[in-house]
């Protein structure tokens, strides 16, 4: 079966979220399945770098307002067409956000071509490529759907939301631009209380929608969770499902890691020891025995950065330690950078995005702390499983479904893997961190904890599984 991935990000190519890691890790996991999926990405210059030989699949000579072509080739590992397309994709630094930190100001316009182009190719526009099914991921992806039910013939579509925060709605000006037939811009199309909502289109055109994590799946359905379009997903309930996502065990492996200082495995927990030595020199940490949490996280409200930040002098002064990676949301920054020179030794900040120290701080830290006010999935607490630190999470969507609380029934039977709590407010995080230290304060108890985790199943191959069937149920479907 032949799958065509459609993402604005995929690791190790381009990453600013856990949806890269997850759009590079699923090609490689659907094999087994007998599944081939080539993934569609824009030409930034750095998919374009590592695309070796390219091959030209099609010209277009006017492609959203420039020329631009379709080359396939393969980049780090990953089967890869590019939209080559300069005027959209060729600049620098973010992929998302012009230098003055905003949105460029035709992500539109670039987003909307590239959903254009994956729905040419379903189409058949490439004659030696026709996929079998067309997979979209978040509103970036989210017009292919669109393009596919309004413009005639194509495979079947499944749309995955990994955030429903981000929905891509721009001003009804830009719907001509489109080159979508007028009934699109319907109740029943993109048309969000009189804009264009790329999200809500491909929710109400995608023959399958998914989310990260059965608990986000309902939550979304829900006017709490579901910004807005709660409504729509109601309506399409029998279409929506949620596939926990998995983690690449090989790129997340303890006993095989490059950027850690010792590796290790359950069987030689002690040899942390070294890797916490080395955070603590990182992050300017007295050194010591107690408890070191970290966080590697996007500093916004989403991740309940701000709670943490104004639980950040009861941290220190409960004695523990805090090694945090991140960079986000200014004021967020300031009130952290604040904490930490109040308490220099105590909490150590690096701001910025650096995949290697976040291998370093797994690896080293006792817990790792993901406060997140919504959390689709959650990759961080994932890895932290994986590596042995400990998972503290607000009991929410993808959080919720991963990590066993710490309650006397899941300890006494010996099935827990971190802390849980809720609400997501600085008592109860407080709270759980309490509990944390009480637990840490027993090492035997703290270690099987850790190897209890450890043991936890988080490979791929489950939820690729349930992607391959949900792909072949469609395709049966199509030919009922
Ligand atoms: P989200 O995609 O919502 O930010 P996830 O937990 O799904 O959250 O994925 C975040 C990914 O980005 C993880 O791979 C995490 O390790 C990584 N990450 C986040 N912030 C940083 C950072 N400052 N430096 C390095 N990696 C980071
Ligand atoms: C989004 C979500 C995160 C999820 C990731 C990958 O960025 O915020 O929870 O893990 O996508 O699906």
């Amino acid at each position: 079966m032949k799958v065509l991935a459609v993402a604005s990000e995929a690791y190790p190519l381009v990453k600013t979220g856990g949806l890269a890691d997850v759009v590079g890790a699923l090609p490689r996991a659907m094999k087994p399945f007998g599944i081939d999926v080539v993934t569609l990405l824009p030409g930034y210059p750095a998919v374009i770098a590592a695309l070796g030989e390219a091959k030209v699949l099609h010209r277009y000579s006017d492609l959203f307002g420039g020329a631009a072509q379709l080359v396939s080739g393969i980049a780090r590992g990953l089967d890869i067409i590019a939209l080559v397309a300069p005027h959209l994709f060729d600049r620098p630094g973010n992929i998302y956000l012009g230098p003055d930190g905003r949105d460029w100001d035709d992500n539109a316009q670039r987003y909307a071509a590239l959903a254009f182009a994956a729905a040419g190719i379903a189409g058949g526009l490439v004659k030696s490529y026709i996929p079998d099914i067309v997979h979209a991921h978040d509103w970036q992806g989210a017009l292919v759907p669109v393009y596919l039910k309004f413009g005639g013939d194509g495979p079947p579509s499944v749309l995955t939301v990994h955030n429903i925060a981000f929905q891509g709605i721009f001003p009804s000006v830009i719907f001509p631009a489109l080159q979508l037939p007028i009934a699109a811009f319907a109740i029943d199309g993109l048309e969000y209380y009189g804009s264009v909502s790329y999200l809500k289109g491909g929710l109400q055109c995608a023959d399958a929608i998914t989310t990260v994590s059965p608990g986000y799946a309902q939550e979304i359905c829900s006017p709490e969770f579901g910004m807005g379009l709660d409504g729509v997903l109601r309506a399409r309930r029998g279409t929506v499902s949620g596939i926990v996502n998995g983690i690449d065990t090989d790129v997340w492996n303890p006993s095989a890691d490059h950027d850690i200082v010792a590796t290790y495995d359950a069987g030689s927990l002690e040899r942390r020891e070294k890797n916490k030595r080395a955070v603590e020199q990182r992050f300017g940490l007295d050194s010591g025995d107690g408890i070191l949490h970290c966080v590697v996280s996007r500093l916004t409200g989403q991740k309940g950065m701000d709670i943490l930040s104004g639980s950040l002098d009861w941290l220190a002064e409960s004695g523990a330690r805090l090694a945090l990676l991140g960079s986000g949301d200014a004021v967020i920054e300031a009130s952290i950078h604040a904490a930490a020179a109040r308490h220099s030794g105590r909490i150590g900040v690096v701001t910025g995005y650096d995949e290697a120290l976040s291998h370093l701080l797994q690896a080293g830290a006792d817990t790792i702390l993901v406060p997140s006010r919504f959390e689709p999935c959650g990759l961080t607490q994932l890895y932290g499983l994986r590596y042995g630190c400990v998972p503290i999470v607000a009991r929410t969507g993808g959080l919720a479904d991963t990590i066993i609380d710490a309650n006397d029934a899941a300890l006494g039977a010996g099935v827990a893997t971190g802390f849980q709590f809720l609400p997501v407010e600085a008592a109860a995080l407080e709270w759980a961190l309490t509990r944390a230290a009480a637990l840490y304060a027993d090492r035997d108890a703290w270690r099987a904890m850790q190897r209890q985790g450890m043991k936890a199943e988080l490979s791929w191959t489950r939820s690729a599984g349930a992607y391959a069937a949900l792909y072949r149920r469609l395709i049966e479907r199509e030919k009922t």
